[in-house]
């Protein structure tokens, strides 16, 4: 079997360091998940006033959920939260109200800062929206990054051995994350 994994990059820098971090975690992540980016980047500000009608953008987001087996996120902190696009992107998934994307489904949380607190702030911001929306989170192991070009190349290489395992420990115990919610029930 195979677990399909949609994964958020929290950013729409260019050179999103997130988006590095994805990449090294989708190299060091165990063969049996497959991993699909879900695009938040083209999505127009939500409004209730979109619930009888979502534009295409907004119908492929919630498809795309609707297509894997989980989510991960990878995502920056700004401001000491997460970006406005990001929850932009949740807020629209999450609607119309009685058909939220993310009802029961296994998610995982990580992101890279240039700082020291490695987006902790920011994913405690969003693991308090998660469980609102009813994802199943993986609670532990945490995992903040603090990046450094030296050990994160752009392809997502990791030239830190102990960073290395570290990203490798983190994506294996979310496989064992999603399979654990996934056999409980099935989404
Ligand atoms: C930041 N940054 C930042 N870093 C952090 O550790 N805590 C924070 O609260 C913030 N706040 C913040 C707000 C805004 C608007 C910006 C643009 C940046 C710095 C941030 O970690 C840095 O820009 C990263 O490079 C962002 O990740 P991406 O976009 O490169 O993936």
């Amino acid at each position: 079997t195979t677990y399909k994994v949609g994964y958020f990059v929290g950013s729409l820098s260019s050179t999103s360091i997130n988006r590095v971090l994805a990449k090294a975690l989708i190299r060091l992540a165990p063969e049996d998940l497959e991993f699909t980016e879900i695009a938040i980047g083209n999505l127009p500000l939500y409004s209730p006033d979109y619930d009888q009608d979502f534009p295409p953008e907004a119908t492929a987001l919630k498809d795309a959920i609707r297509a894997v087996d989980a989510v991960l996120f990878v995502t920056p902190e700004y401001n000491r939260s997460i970006p406005g696009a990001l929850k932009n992107a949740i807020d629209w998934a999450s609607r119309p109200w009685g058909q939220n994307s993310f009802d029961h489904i296994p998610a995982g949380v990580i992101g890279a800062s240039i700082g020291p607190i490695g987006t902790a702030v920011g994913q405690q911001s969003l693991r308090a929206v998660l469980s609102f929306c009813n994802a199943r989170q993986m609670t532990a192991p945490e995992a903040y990054i603090h990046y450094t070009p030296e050990v994160f190349r752009a392809d997502g290489d990791v030239t830190k051995d102990s960073t290395r395992e570290f990203l490798r420990q983190f994506m294996s115990e979310y496989r064992d994350h999603v399979v654990r919610v996934l056999t409980v029930l099935p989404r």
